[in-house]
């Protein structure tokens, strides 16, 4: 039996597959690993949270809202939906809206795979979708990325073909690594996917990459394909406490969706997300811009010191620390910066979300402090 210790390293260090809850991005996000002796004026670039939080507009909004909490609000939810499907050009029919993007992909997965349809997923990349698929003994078949760290679609298609079909999942901009896939691939990818094959693509970081090589696979979504995308409130909007996400296919596909619903959101996170989509424009414009101020700062500063990063098209980035990173964390945590967790097979990068300047200062000081030993 392990102990409780162990138990918590054991989950930080993906020992433990088979159980969902373990798989999301909180639950992997180290804090359990570290969770021993840690000063406590902590600084946490462990999980890709955005310190600006729910914008003003979705405060006022929630604060509005809660003493009317006592009732279910479902007659406002016909609307809600419509409201998030036409952000992105899509009918309600066309969404499915989830207590954070993590639902969306659960559904996707327990609707499109299957014992003979393995998902097939990039490594590394968030790994929420394959411990899923393990918990529901669904086959997974991993994919290394590209040299350039992003979706190797030719391989994905072709394990896909090998499969004869399944469920092909890529992050893009992918986490970890925040490479973005070329939108020329992710087309190739979309006209060649074989029989049997429905396309998952997860953009919860899409919002930060301003490349023009990032395009979202929502104009396949339009065009009828066999195409799922997942988008979420909890990264740019600042809302991943409020848990709200949605995924987006053509109608048939979502009817697949559908019947693994467990409900509706809370009203208060619907609200604070309509009061955010009123304003969406300015808020995600303003938001990127103070974003990437930030991490140009911090990827000049590594230049600067000659650290190796890869170029980052999301609200986090990878350090090359040139040896084992998960003793490297475990010194920066006692440092009072907590990172994010190892993400094999890249065994000697680190994963640093951005945070508020003040944060971003804490790491650089102890992110040299470790390096030198
Ligand atoms: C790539 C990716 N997808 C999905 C999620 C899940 O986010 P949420 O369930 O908060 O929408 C995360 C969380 O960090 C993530 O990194």
């Amino acid at each position: 039996m392990l102990s409780r210790r162990s138990f918590t390293r054991a989950i930080a260090a993906g020992w433990l597959s088979g159980t969902a809850g373990l798989w999301s991005e909180p639950a992997l996000a180290q804090r359990a690993l570290v969770e021993a002796e840690l000063p406590q004026d902590m600084v946490w670039l462990n999980a890709n949270e955005n310190p600006e939080g729910p914008p003003q507009v979705s405060l006022a909004a929630m604060q509005e809202v809660m003493p009317t909490a006592w009732r279910y609000h479902f007659q406002e939810f016909r609307d809600f939906y419509r409201r998030v499907a036409g952000s992105v050009g899509l009918s309600s029919s066309e969404v499915y809206v989830g207590q954070g993007s993590s639902e969306v992909l659960q559904v996707a997965i327990a609707a499109f795979g299957s014992a003979s349809h393995p998902l097939i997923t990039m490594e590394p990349t968030f790994e929420l979708p394959a411990g899923l698929a393990g918990a529901f003994g669904i086959p997974v078949v991993r994919v290394p990325l590209t040299s350039g760290y992003y979706a190797d679609v030719k391989k994905l298609v072709e394990e896909a073909g090998n499969a004869g079909g399944g469920l092909i999942y890529i992050c893009n901009p992918n986490n970890p690594t925040a490479a973005v896939t070329p939108k020329t691939d992710i087309a190739w990818l979309v006209s060649n996917l074989p029989p049997n094959t429905i396309l998952l693509v997860d953009e919860a970081y899409i919002h930060f990459a301003e490349t023009p090589e990032m395009e979202s696979a929502l104009r396949y979504v339009r065009e009828g394909k066999d195409v799922i995308v997942a988008r979420t409130f909890s990264k740019i909007y600042g809302m991943a406490g409020l848990r709200v996400g949605f995924g987006c296919a053509r109608q048939e596909l979502m009817s697949r969706m559908w019947p693994y619903r467990s409900g509706v959101i809370s009203i208060v996170s619907a609200r604070a997300v309509m009061a955010a989509l009123n304003d969406a424009q300015a808020i995600e414009e303003g938001r990127r811009k103070r974003f990437t101020a930030v991490r140009n700062e911090l990827c000049a500063w590594l230049r600067g010191k000659g650290f190796e990063y890869i170029e980052p098209h999301a609200n986090f980035l990878m350090i090359d620390v040139g040896r084992d990173v998960h003793e490297f964390s475990q010194q920066m945590a006692r440092l009072g910066v907590a990172v994010g967790r190892p993400f094999p097979p890249l065994t000697n990068m680190l994963r640093v979300s951005i945070g508020a300047e003040s944060d971003m200062a804490r790491f650089r000081n102890a992110f040299e402090r470790v390096y030198k030993g």
